[in-house]
C-alpha cells in the first residue's frame, strides 16, 4: 500500500488543477442562503478525489464536505475532504482556494495535505514525521508577543452569536495592538500559512472537520499550538479553533477564549 501521506498529496493535487481550471468557468449555486455558495468545481472536485481514494484503499471511509452520509469521525480508516475550502473566494474569482484532505485512524489524524493551486504550493504533513512545503520542511514563526503578530481569523455562516463573539475578539486584539488581522477566506491555508509562519495566529469559533483536519495536523507538526473554542486541547472532534506559533498561545487565549462587550 501507497503512503498514506503521499496519497493525500497526490489527490489534493489533483483535484487542485481541476479546480484550478474551472475558476471564472462555473455557475454559482446557493446552499440555502445567499451567502453559501456552492459551484461545479467544488463537486467534480469532491468526485475525483473520492474516485481516486476508493480506488486506491477501497477499505477507508470518507467523509466529503458536498457528500456525507453518516460516516463517523471516530472511524477505524477515515479520509476528511473538502474538495474546494474557499468557495466564496473562488465564486468571486478571487485567486485564493485550496483542497484539503486529511486521514485519520479510530479519530486520531495520521496524515494530511493542503494544496494551494494558484501559488503550486503544498502543504503536508504526517504524525510524527513534520510539516512540509512542497518537500520542504516548514517551521511556526518566532513571535514572542501581540505586538510582532499577524492573525488570522474566519467567520462562518453564522451572523448571529458567532459573528458577535468574532468581531468582539478583534477588538480586544487591535486593543494590544497585534500587527493586524487578515480575512482571508480559506481556513484549510490560514493554518497552512500560519504553518509556515506567515502568520502568527489564527481562530475561528465555528468550523466543520473537513475545513480544519489537514491544517490542524500541518500546524501541529509545524511545532504549532491549537486549542478548541473553550481553550482545551484541539482535535479532530473540535468545533473551532484558536491557534498560535505556542509563543503568543496564551496572550491569543486571553484576548479571544472569552472576549468582553466593548
Ligand atoms: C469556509 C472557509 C472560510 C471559513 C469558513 C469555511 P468553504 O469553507 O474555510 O475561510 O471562514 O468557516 O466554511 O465553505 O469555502 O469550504
Ligand atoms: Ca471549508
Ligand atoms: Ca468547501
Amino acid at each position: 500500500m501507497k503512503d498514506i501521506e503521499i496519497l493525500a498529496k497526490e489527490a489534493a493535487s489533483m483535484a487542485g488543477k481541476l479546480v484550478a481550471a474551472l475558476l471564472g468557468k462555473t455557475a454559482v449555486e446557493q446552499k440555502g442562503s445567499s451567502y453559501n455558495l456552492i459551484t461545479e468545481a467544488d463537486r467534480r472536485s469532491e468526485e475525483l478525489i473520492t474516485g481516486f481514494l476508493a480506488r486506491e484503499m477501497p477499505e477507508s471511509a470518507i467523509l466529503g464536505e458536498e457528500n456525507h452520509q453518516g460516516e463517523k469521525l471516530s472511524a477505524e480508516r477515515l479520509w476528511i475532504i473538502d474538495p474546494l475550502d474557499g468557495t466564496t473566494n473562488f465564486a468571486h474569482t478571487i485567486p485564493h482556494f485550496g483542497v484539503s484532505v486529511a486521514y485519520a485512524e479510530k479519530g486520531k489524524l495520521t496524515a494530511g495535505a493542503v494544496y494551494d493551486p494558484m501559488r503550486d504550493e503544498l502543504f503536508s504533513a504526517a504524525s510524527g514525521r513534520g510539516a512540509r512545503c512542497n518537500g520542504r520542511r516548514i517551521r511556526v514563526s518566532t513571535s514572542t508577543t501581540l505586538g510582532q503578530s499577524l492573525i488570522a481569523t474566519g467567520f462562518y455562516y453564522d451572523r448571529a452569536m458567532t459573528m458577535e463573539k468574532t468581531l468582539r475578539a478583534l477588538y480586544w486584539l487591535y486593543q494590544e495592538d497585534i500587527r493586524c488581522m487578515r480575512r482571508m477566506g480559506a481556513a484549510s491555508l490560514d493554518l497552512s500559512w500560519l504553518a509556515c509562519g506567515r502568520f502568527d495566529g489564527y481562530f475561528e469559533y465555528t468550523l466543520s472537520p473537513w475545513d480544519f483536519a489537514a491544517g490542524l495536523l500541518v500546524l501541529l507538526e509545524a511545532g504549532g499550538k491549537a486549542s478548541d473554542a473553550s481553550g482545551v486541547q484541539a482535535d479532530l472532534f473540535s468545533k473551532g479553533l484558536i491557534c498560535s506559533n505556542g509563543l503568543i498561545h496564551d496572550s491569543l487565549l486571553a484576548c479571544v477564549l472569552a472576549p468582553r462587550k466593548f
